[in-house]
C-alpha cells in the first residue's frame, strides 16, 4: 500500500477558516437516492468560501487539517482523481483495493476522494461509527445511472415471467461496483455478488459455480470482456436494453444465452476505438497497448493487456526499461504514469490523443478536500455519505461475497 506523507520540513502553520460554530440540527434529514445527508450537514463552513480561491492556496491548508486529525481522519484517493488531490492520500488504489481498506480502516472519518458509488460502498464496509465523507456529493458516474433499481426489478420480474430464472441451475444476479447500493443489495438478496474490474472473472466462476447464466450489471463491455475470456462465445451474450419492450431481445435469446448483458457503458472508456490501437500501432511500431476492461471488446481484443486501474500501473512497473505503452484509461492517471514512469525509462502514453476525461471524478477539488477536512476540524461532518439501513444488509452480503473472491 502506497502512503503518501507531507514533504520533510513541512511546515504547518495555523489557518483561521472561518466556519461557523456547530450547526443546530433541527431533527430533519434530506434523503437523495439512498443515501441520508443528515440536517447538521446544511449549516456548517460554507464552501462558497473556498471555491473562489486557487488551487495552491489550498495546500498548507490540506495539509495542516490532515495533522490535526490525525489518526482520527484517512483519505482515500481513487487513481483517476487530480495530482493537486491524489497527493493527499494516505492510500490510492482502484475500486478493490480502496473496498478493502474501507473495510480496514481504523479512524472515525474516511475521506474518500473518488465518486458517489465507490464512498457508498465504503460506508457499508465501513464499522457503524465510522463516518464516510465525499468531499463533493456531485461526483457521481454517469455508468452507475445507467441502472435504476426500478428498471432491473422489472427486467427480474420478466425474466421470471419468460421462466428464465428457474431454467436448470438458476441465473446469478453479478453487478459491476460501480452501481447503486440499492442494486448491490438486489444481488446479495438473490444469491449474487458485487465485482470490481480487478476480480471479474473469479465473480463469473464463482457465480457459474451454482448457476447457468449471468444476469450482468450495469457495464455491457466489462461483462462481454470477461465472458469472453471465459470462453463464452459472443452468440451466448444477449443485451438487455431497459427502454426497450422485453429488453429489446426475445424469449428464445434470453434461454439460449450464458450471459444478459444491462446496457450501460462507461461514456469515458467508450470513447477508444479500435482504429486509435491500429493508429500507434503504426505509429509507434512495438508500442504495448493496454487498456481498462470498460473499453469496447473491438479495442480489448486489439490490446496486448487488459486490467484495473491498479494493475495497469502495475504492468508498466514490472515492464524492463526502453518498454513504450499506450494506455487505454482516464488521463490523470496516464500522465501520472507517464511522469512517474519516465524515470524508470519508459514511456507512457494516452491511447487517443484526444484525452479521455472523467469530469465526475474531476469534480473532487482541493477545495472540496479542504472544506470537507477543515469542518472535520472543527467537528463539522459535511457530505456524509450514508447507505439507509434497510439497503445496507443485502448490500454488505453481496460486497463480502465480492471480498471473498480474489482479485487478479
Ligand atoms: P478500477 O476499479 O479499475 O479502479 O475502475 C474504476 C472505474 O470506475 C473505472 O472507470
Ligand atoms: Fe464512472 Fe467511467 Fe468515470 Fe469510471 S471513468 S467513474 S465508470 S464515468
Amino acid at each position: 500500500m502506497e502512503l503518501l506523507e507531507p514533504a520533510d520540513g513541512f511546515q504547518h502553520p495555523r489557518f483561521e477558516h472561518g466556519c461557523s460554530p456547530k450547526a443546530d440540527a433541527n431533527g430533519s434529514e434530506l434523503k437523495a437516492g439512498n443515501t441520508v445527508i443528515a440536517a447538521t450537514e446544511r449549516a456548517s463552513c460554507s464552501l462558497d468560501n473556498y471555491l473562489v480561491l486557487p488551487d495552491h492556496t489550498m495546500d498548507d491548508r490540506i495539509a495542516e487539517a490532515r495533522r490535526e486529525l490525525g489518526r482520527d481522519c484517512v483519505v482515500l484517493g481513487h487513481h483517476y482523481q487530480r495530482d493537486e488531490v491524489i497527493k493527499f492520500a494516505d492510500y490510492t488504489g482502484d475500486s478493490y483495493k480502496l473496498s478493502q481498506l474501507s473495510a480496514q480502516a481504523d479512524g472515525r472519518y474516511i475521506v474518500f476522494c473518488g465518486v458517489h458509488f465507490m464512498a457508498e460502498s465504503a460506508d457499508i464496509l465501513a464499522r457503524p461509527d465510522q463516518n464516510v465523507i465525499l468531499p463533493d456529493l456531485n461526483a457521481g458516474c454517469s455508468m452507475a445511472d445507467m441502472a435504476e433499481i426500478g428498471q432491473v426489478e422489472g427486467c427480474w420480474e420478466q425474466l421470471e415471467g419468460m421462466g428464465i430464472t428457474a431454467l436448470g441451475r438458476g441465473i446469478t444476479p453479478l453487478t459491476y461496483m460501480n452501481s447503486t447500493a440499492a442494486i448491490k443489495a438486489f444481488c446479495g438478496e438473490r444469491g449474487g455478488l458485487v465485482c470490481t474490474s480487478s476480480n471479474a472473472g473469479a465473480a463469473f466462476r464463482w457465480s457459474f459455480a451454482k448457476s447457468d447464466k449471468i444476469l450482468f450489471l450495469p457495464d455491457q463491455h466489462l461483462g462481454r470482456n470477461t465472458a469472453f475470456a471465459l470462453g463464452i462465445p459472443l452468440s451466448e451474450m444477449v443485451v438487455w436494453d431497459p427502454y426497450m419492450l422485453n429488453g429489446g431481445t426475445t424469449p428464445e435469446r434470453l434461454r439460449a444465452a450464458k450471459v444478459i448483458l444491462w446496457k450501460g457503458h462507461c461514456s469515458v472508456h467508450q470513447r477508444f476505438l479500435p482504429e486509435h490501437v491500429d493508429n500507434v500501432r503504426a505509429k509507434y511500431p512495438g508500442i504495448r497497448v493496454i487498456v481498462h476492461p470498460e473499453c469496447r471488446w473491438e479495442v480489448c481484443q486489439k490490446a496486448d493487456a487488459l486490467g484495473s486501474t491498479e494493475r495497469l500501473i502495475k504492468i508498466v512497473d514490472a515492464a524492463p526499461a526502453g518498454t513504450m505503452f499506450a494506455v487505454g484509461t482516464e488521463i490523470h492517471l496516464v500522465n501520472r504514469m507517464g511522469k512517474r514512469f519516465a524515470a524508470q525509462g519508459k514511456k507512457v502514453i494516452t491511447l487517443d490523443d484526444s484525452g479521455c476525461l472523467c469530469t465526475t471524478m474531476f469534480r473532487i477539488s482541493p477545495q472540496h478536500l479542504a472544506w470537507a477536512l477543515e469542518n472535520l476540524v472543527d467537528g463539522n461532518v459535511v457530505n456524509r455519505i450514508r447507505v439507509a439501513e434497510d439497503v445496507k444488509y443485502w448490500a454488505r452480503v453481496a460486497l463480502d461475497r465480492m471480498l471473498e473472491v480474489p482479485a487478479a
